[in-house]
């Protein structure tokens, strides 16, 4: 068996090392309800991980809205989830999370966040964990979101380090691709329906030991 060098992390932020998740669906939720839209919190599973106009166009349904309205209601989404994140502290942070970022900044490995959120700096930013990053890809950085690579590929420039190289850590379907898409090791947090073409599937990171995931992903690469 090969043995495949890992020198970063890049973190997915959203259901990754925060439970924004809900506040997302709430938002979205809130939104349908003004439009008489039916969504559910399975309907929710579809948007995780895309980018907001991705996510409306999936709420919407076939619903035909003009740019303006789809414009209107994607501000009003955000206006709702932003009213929500002013709540937003470092309570909000997963279990083991910073406790993982911190376990791997300490044997060297690299730490980024990648994220197609445009409120990706707001959130780090309330959570408390901007000193704990080397680097952060947020929306603005690339055109292309999640299943593109660009967001991951991104990131590896931004800590200086070859994809090849790279682990990253998502919970959704779309970043799953995309990582994969970029030629980086994936560990999937959550279901298997969802994260099942991960390299590694775990629940969470609550458990998650960073020699253990070293160990079981050097074996896995492709040769640089
Ligand atoms: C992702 C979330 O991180 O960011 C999605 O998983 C969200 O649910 C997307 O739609 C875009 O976020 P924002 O904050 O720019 O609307
Ligand atoms: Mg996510």
């Amino acid at each position: 068996m090969g043995s495949y060098r890992i020198s970063a992390f890049i973190f997915d932020l959203d259901g990754v090392l925060t439970d924004t998740s809900e506040l997302h669906f709430l938002a979205w939720k809130r939104l349908a309800d003004e439009e008489g839209i039916p969504f559910t919190r399975q309907d929710n599973e579809a948007l995780r991980g895309v980018s907001r106009r991705e996510s409306l166009r999936r709420l919407l349904k076939g619903r035909s809205v003009t740019e303006e309205q789809a414009l209107e209601m994607m501000e009003r989404k955000n206006r709702y989830y932003r009213r929500m994140l002013s709540e937003l502290s470092p309570a909000n942070l997963l279990p083991g999370a910073v406790k993982f970022v911190e376990n791997a900044r300490n044997r060297g490995i690299k730490v980024a966040v990648a994220s197609v959120s445009k409120n990706t700096r707001v959130v780090i930013e309330r959570l408390g964990i901007g000193g704990l990053l080397d680097a952060v890809a947020d929306g603005y950085c690339v055109v292309n979101y999640k299943p593109s690579p660009d967001i991951f590929i991104f990131a590896a420039g931004a800590v200086g380090t070859p994809v090849s190289e790279c682990v990253v850590f998502e919970d959704a379907e779309a970043g799953v691709e995309a990582a994969l898409r970029a030629g980086m090791r994936v560990v999937g947090l959550g279901p298997t329906e969802r994260v099942g073409k991960a390299n590694l599937v775990l629940p969470d990171l609550s458990r998650a030991r960073v020699d253990e995931i070293i160990s079981i992903l050097s074996g896995t690469g492709i040769p640089a």
